[in-house]
């Protein structure tokens, strides 16, 4: 968005009806679009409705001060800029509201020259960060992994650490949120990077055959082996072996493999004479190895060796800051496979994101944004877009800090969203004629889509 102030949207909120004229004024005078709210709900309203560049807000006003508003904006709206009026030079609440997150402030009372000085000064710093917001991209930890959360901080000093030993490592967390991403990331970025990763699923290998795939078999081992064949550590020697899902395997499969551990030699079926493999072994799993070693089904022996190191990966729902970024990422890369320009996601798309439990955690996150891209052929992707659950989820988790005016859009969408978007429908359904809709749906910037045929 350019600067250029003919289409510069700037919010004042002022209980004040003399300051708000003033304000309009000058500004108006200046080519700025200007909104006017008399008190924050109305301005959180506003907000809602429209994108606004810039903020004026006044700092003392009755019920809900403007550093209510400060809050609401930053937690809401990364890219609109804030100044505050404060009533007196009180350097206090001036203070107070730039640490919150307003960009400067005006003392009243103040001539239209610093009126209009703070404003430039304060949408100059807007374009700036739009512009960074444009071309920056978070820093790389390590290749293919993203967040910034404490709890992914941690994730990759462990990480680090266990990158620079041999150390056997256990990878424990939820399905889906990044077990394998990580043994990947410990064995490339390891001194073994240049030799084989191997992953084996122990779930997904029947108990019989799991033995002869990790060690190999020799000629004549059983009926059907007609050669000898190198099992997976073999294939590993040098490299890692990534034993995924290990909780599923059997107690005479944990003796087999606590040997290994112990031994640094394996046995190829049908073979008496132990090899020396030289493999690192990295395993990962979403049960509860305590619990099963207290039902009998895991050996405490194996459980301490592997466990040498543990990296825990915490569920979605405990690094929420991280889902931005991450959509972001899943975004730009999908889009990029599709040949398309990434889509941006509005603010209240992100909000919902950020209120869903992912129970299918960082995967669960990838394919849905891997079917919006294919749902949508938008710039935006924007709340109705979402599947419907996710929204109706939301709405049960509700505070009861919402305007009226954002009660009135949510059931809206969600009537909207019940007869598949049909308007005429959703219409009839909320009372109202199929103008009064779509004027509702433009005014609060929702998506209306396309026009259909009035029927
Ligand atoms: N921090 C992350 N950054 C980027 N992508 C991630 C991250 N974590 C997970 N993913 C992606 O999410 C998907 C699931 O990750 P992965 O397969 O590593 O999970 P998992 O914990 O092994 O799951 P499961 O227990 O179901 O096997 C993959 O496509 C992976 O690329
Ligand atoms: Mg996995």
């Amino acid at each position: 968005m350019t600067e250029t102030p003919g289409r510069t949207r700037v919010l004042i909120v002022d209980d004040s009806r003399d300051t708000l004229e003033m304000l309009q004024r000058n500004l108006a005078r200046e080519g700025f679009q200007v909104f006017a709210a008399t008190n924050v709900p109305d301005a959180i309203s506003l907000l809602e409705g429209q994108p606004v560049d810039l903020v004026i807000t006044d700092l003392k006003m009755p019920k809900i001060s403007g550093l209510d508003l400060v809050r609401h904006v930053r937690d809401n709206f990364r890219l609109t800029e804030i100044v505050m009026i404060t009533g007196y030079p009180s350097v206090e609440g001036a203070v107070q509201a730039v640490r919150t997150g307003a960009e400067d402030y005006l003392a009243k009372p103040f001539t239209t020259e610093e009126l209009l000085a703070t404003v430039k000064g304060a949408l100059a710093k807007l374009q700036r960060r739009r512009d960074a917001a444009g071309t920056e991209s978070p820093p790389v930890h390590f290749p293919g992994l993203c967040g910034e959360s404490p709890a992914m901080l941690r994730v990759y000093e462990s990480l680090a650490r266990a990158a620079k030993t041999a150390a056997t490592i256990l990878i424990t967390g939820e399905s889906g949120t990044g077990k394998e991403l990580v043994a990947r990331a410990i064995h490339y970025s390891g001194a073994r990077a240049a030799a084989p990763f191997v992953p084996v699923n122990c779930g997904s290998i029947p108990e019989e055959l799991l033995e002869s795939e990790l060690f190999g078999f020799i000629k004549g081992a059983f009926t059907g082996a007609v050669e000898s064949r190198a099992g997976f550590f073999q294939t590993a020697d040098g490299g890692t072996i990534f034993l995924d899902e290990i909780g599923e395997m059997t107690l005479s499969m944990q003796v087999k493999l606590l040997r290994v551990l112990q031994d640094k030699e394996i046995f190829m079926v049908g073979c008496r004479k132990p090899r020396q493999v030289d493999v690192r072994i990295l395993a990962a799993t979403n049960k509860d190895l305590g619990s099963l070693i207290r039902k009998g089904t895991f050996r405490d022996d194996l459980y301490y060796r592997l466990n040498v190191l543990n990296i825990h990966l915490p569920p979605l729902r405990e690094r929420l800051s991280d889902i931005p970024l991450l959509a972001r990422h899943f975004l730009a890369r999908h889009s990029r496979e599709l040949g398309r320009q990434p889509p941006r996601l509005s603010d209240r798309t992100i909000e919902i994101l950020g209120r869903y439990e992912w129970p299918g955690n960082v995967r669960e996150l990838e394919n849905l944004i891997q079917r919006l891209l294919v749902m949508t052929d938008g710039q935006v992707i924007d709340a109705p877009d979402l599947p419907s659950f996710m929204r109706t989820l939301v709405q049960h988790q509700k505070d009861l800090h919402r305007t009226l005016a954002q009660v009135e859009q949510e059931h809206i969408l969600a009537v909207l969203d019940s007869v598949g978007g049909n308007k005429t429908h959703a219409a009839k359904i909320l009372g109202i004629d199929r103008k009064t809709l779509r004027e509702k749906l433009d005014r609060s910037g929702g998506r209306s889509g396309p026009e259909e045929p009035d029927t």
